[in-house]
C-alpha cells in the first residue's frame, strides 16, 4: 500500500500493507486531533483573551449536544481501532495450516536456525516467496525479541518456552533482522538478513550443501534412541510410557482432563515430565533437564511430530548405547 512511502520500511510480506494501513489510520487520527486541539487551544486564547479589567463573562451552562458529540465520535474512533487491530492481531497470530515450519533458537548473541530438512544457518534465514513459513522459536539465556522490518513481525523469544510467528514474503530480496529486545552487551550486534527466493531456487538451497545429510526428524529419531527414550515409549503393550505414534496435534488424557500434544507439552515433557502424566501412566520418568540442548528438543519434537504425518515417518534406529553429553 504504501510502497514508496518515505516513512515505512520496505515492505515484503503479505501482512505489511495491513499493518501500514492500521498504522496509518492511527497517525492520520491523532494528527487530526492534534491539530484541532491545538488549533483550538490558540483559537480561544485569542479570541477570548481579557479585553479589559472589569470585563466578566456571561456563564455558560453546558451543552448536551455538544457533549455527546465528543463523546460518541470517539468511542466509534476507538471502537474502529481496537476491532481493527484485534483483527489484525489474530490474523498475525494465526499461521495457516500449511506453513512451513522453521525452528529458530536464540542466544546470546546469535539466532540459530534449523530448517525441518536438515540445513542450519546461523543469523540468516532463507525462505521462498508466496509460501507461509511459521518460526517456532525459543530462547536459551535471556529474553530476545526476533523482529523483520519488512515483513512487520516482531516476537519476543523467551527461555524456557515456544513463541510463533509467522509470515509470508512476497518479494524475493534480502532483508534486515534485527534482535528487538535488550538482551546484554552485544544486543546490537545481533543482527542478520532474511533472504527471499522464488520458490524453486529455495528447493534447490535446502537441498544443497551442509545439509548434514540428515533431516531434523531423522537427527532427533537418533537422539530418541540414544537417549533410551525408546526403551519406553515403544509401542508394545504394558509400555512403561505413552506411544508416541500419531499423538502430535492431538489431544491426549491426563489423570484429570486433558492437553494438547503440541510443541511446548513435549519440551515440558522432556524436561519437567511429571508436570502432566498422561493417564493410567505412572511417574517414573526422569528429567532430561542439563542433558539436552535446546536444539536437541527441537529435534525430538521434529522426530515426534514426523510420527503424526502421513506418509514414512523418520525412522528410530535400533537402540544403542546411550553416549553421554552427544545430542
Ligand atoms: Cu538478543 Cu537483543
Amino acid at each position: 500500500m504504501f510502497e514508496n512511502f518515505p516513512l515505512f520500511p520496505e515492505s515484503a510480506s503479505t501482512m505489511a500493507g495491513d499493518v501500514d494501513s492500521l498504522y496509518f489510520f492511527l497517525t492520520a487520527v491523532s494528527l487530526f486531533f492534534v491539530v484541532i486541539i491545538f488549533g483550538g487551544v490558540f483559537f480561544f486564547a485569542l479570541r477570548y483573551q481579557r479585553r479589559s479589567e472589569s470585563e466578566r463573562p456571561r456563564p455558560i451552562v453546558g451543552s448536551l449536544r455538544l457533549e455527546l458529540l465528543w463523546t460518541i465520535i470517539p468511542l466509534i474512533l476507538s471502537m474502529i481501532m481496537f476491532a481493527w487491530g484485534a483483527k489484525l492481531y489474530f490474523d498475525l497470530s494465526t499461521p495457516p495450516e500449511d506453513s512451513l515450519n522453521v525452528y529458530v533458537v536464540g542466544k546470546q548473541w546469535m539466532w540459530k536456525i534449523q530448517h525441518p530438512e536438515g540445513k542450519r544457518e546461523i543469523n540468516t534465514l532463507h525462505v521462498p516467496t508466496a509460501t507461509p513459513v511459521r518460526l517456532i522459536m525459543t530462547s536459551e539465556d535471556v529474553i530476545h525479541s526476533f523482529y523483520i522490518p519488512a515483513f512487520r513481525v516482531k516476537m519476543d523469544v523467551l527461555p524456557g518456552r515456544y513463541t510463533s510467528l509467522w509470515f509470508e514474503a512476497t518479494k524475493p530480496g534480502r532483508y534486515h533482522l534485527f534482535c528487538a529486545e535488550y538482551c546484554g552487551t552485544s544486543h546490537s550486534d545481533m543482527v542478520g538478513s532474511v533472504v527471499v527466493m522464488a520458490p524453486g531456487e529455495f528447493q534447490n538451497w535446502l537441498g544443497g550443501q551442509d545439509t548434514g545429510g540428515q533431516s531434523m526428524a531423522e537427527a532427533g529419531g537418533q537422539l530418541f534412541s540414544q537417549m533410551g527414550c525408546i526403551t519406553c515409549h515403544s509401542q508394545e503393550s504394558g509400555a512403561r510410557g505413552p506411544d508416541l505414534q500419531g499423538a502430535f496435534g492431538n489431544m491426549v488424557a491426563l489423570e484429570t482432563g486433558e492437553v494438547l500434544v503440541d510443541e511446548d507439552y513435549i519440551r515440558e515433557s522432556i524436561l519437567n515430565p511429571n508436570a502432566k502424566i498422561v493417564r493410567n501412566y505412572r511417574p517414573v520418568m526422569p528429567t532430561y533437564k542439563g542433558q539436552i540442548s535446546e536444539e536437541g528438543i527441537l529435534k525430538l519434537i521434529a522426530y515426534i511430530k514426523s510420527l503424526s504425518q502421513e506418509g514414512e515417518p523418520a525412522d528410530a534406529v535400533q537402540p544403542v548405547e546411550r553416549i553421554p553429553g552427544q545430542q
